[in-house]
């Protein structure tokens, strides 16, 4: 079997069933497998052997948990240290980057903080062939002014329907309660505009989210026309870049998508959220489809958006590593609704709820292979 990341979209209960039934086949059948991922913990959990290919050469080879414990290149330990390991105060805050691990991130943040987008008895009812799929179940969640919250859950938990619900853009059933710095959510003219200015959505795939045929400019230029932003158009959108550290901004005003890398990309959807000055970005799976160089350096980004702009974020995830990463706090979604919600060492190292002692066992880590 040649299996070309088998488990990347997937969730880690799913990722586990999966990856033990590819074990399974290889043991009972005596199949010989080569499996790819830029994940080397999924690697670790599967494989006997590791092999780690830079630039078409092959850079290190050896037994599996020899490459992901003591590493002899710099580049395997770039890649392993890309996943952070639940429990390690070094990986809290602090996302790899190209530049080595991020500048020592503590979070300030403190429960008297305000709050700033609050959900109260959310419910979100779809209709699906004439019958109701209650996506979202009275659901409570609040996110306070600079915080970074993870909501973590498995496929088909409700995640993007209640993150959809918080920006308005799909309809939660009657009695649920949405407000956002302390007024209601507005339903229809200029509050909407401006509170549509003040949350943004950045989504996983930025392929989805940038027209290929639009220049870098137009793309993070459009939501200030949408806006009607009266200021210096050009001034804005160099800065929004700048922000998402793609310098000098001008060099990219022209390209097209195609021109840019995965991580680039990512970097113009975020200067498009950015450049209507928001107070919250509400991200989907922000780097679920960029390799492991790449996703330190947008969350690296992520985090000092929020140290130097203040910025909260509810970063939706499946991946409890990132939560680990950069969560303030960590909330867990189970059938629609929130199981537990509380700071990321609690939630994460002493978990209260089963579905959370399960989420957390299916997560890979790298063991010594015992058998
Ligand atoms: N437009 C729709 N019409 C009917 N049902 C829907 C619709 N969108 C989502 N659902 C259902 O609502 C539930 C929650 O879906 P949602 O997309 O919010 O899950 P999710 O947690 O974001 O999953 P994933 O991790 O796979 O993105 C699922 O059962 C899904 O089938
Ligand atoms: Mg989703």
């Amino acid at each position: 079997i040649i299996a070309d990341e088998p488990t990347t979209a997937l969730d880690v209960i799913v990722q586990k069933q999966i990856l033990d039934m590819i074990s399974r086949l290889v043991a009972e059948r005596g199949i010989s497998m080569l499996m790819i991922s830029h994940d080397l913990s999924v690697l670790a959990t599967a494989c006997d052997r590791i092999a780690i290919m830079r630039d078409g050469e092959l850079v290190e080879v050896g037994e599996s948990y020899a490459v992901c414990t003591t590493p002899q290149e710099a580049y395997t330990r770039q890649l392993a240290d890309a996943f952070p390991t639940i429990g390690d105060p070094a990986s809290r805050m602090a996302p790899v980057t190209r530049h080595g691990r991020g500048a020592d991130e503590v979070p300030e943040i403190t429960h008297g903080d305000e709050v700033l987008l609050e959900a109260r008895g959310v419910n979100v009812t779809y209709r699906s062939g004439g019958r109701p799929v209650h996506a979202v179940r009275d659901v409570d969640l609040s996110v306070r002014k600079g915080e970074i919250v993870a909501l973590v859950g498995q496929s088909g938990s409700g995640k993007s329907t209640l993150a959809r619900a918080l920006m308005g853009l799909q309809p939660a059933d009657p009695g649920s309660q949405i407000r956002f710095d302390g007024a209601p959510l507005p339903s229809k003219g200029r509050d909407l505009a401006r509170f549509r200015s003040q949350v943004q959505l950045v989504l996983q795939d930025p392929w989805a989210a940038l027209n290929p045929k639009h220049s870098v400019y137009e793309s993070v230029a459009e939501g200030l026309r949408v806006q009607r932003f009266a200021g210096d158009e050009r001034e804005r959108v160099a800065q929004s870049l700048a922000d998402a550290e793609l310098t000098p901004p001008e060099r990219y005003f022209g390209a097209i998508p195609q021109e840019l890398s995965g991580g680039q990309r990512q970097r113009v959807v975020i200067a498009g959220a950015l450049a209507v000055q928001p107070q919250m970005l509400i991200a989907d799976e922000p780097v679920a489809s960029l390799d492991a160089s790449v996703r330190g350096e947008i969350l690296g980004l992520l985090l000092e958006l929020r140290r130097r702009l203040g910025l909260s974020a509810l970063v939706i995830t499946h991946d409890l590593g990132l939560a680990w990463n950069i969560a303030h706090t960590v909330a867990v979604m189970y059938h629609g609704q929130i199981v537990e919600h509380g700071p990321t060492e609690e939630v994460l190292l002493n978990p209260q709820h089963e579905y959370t002692r399960h989420l957390l066992s299916a997560a890979p880590r790298i063991e010594e292979k015992t058998a």
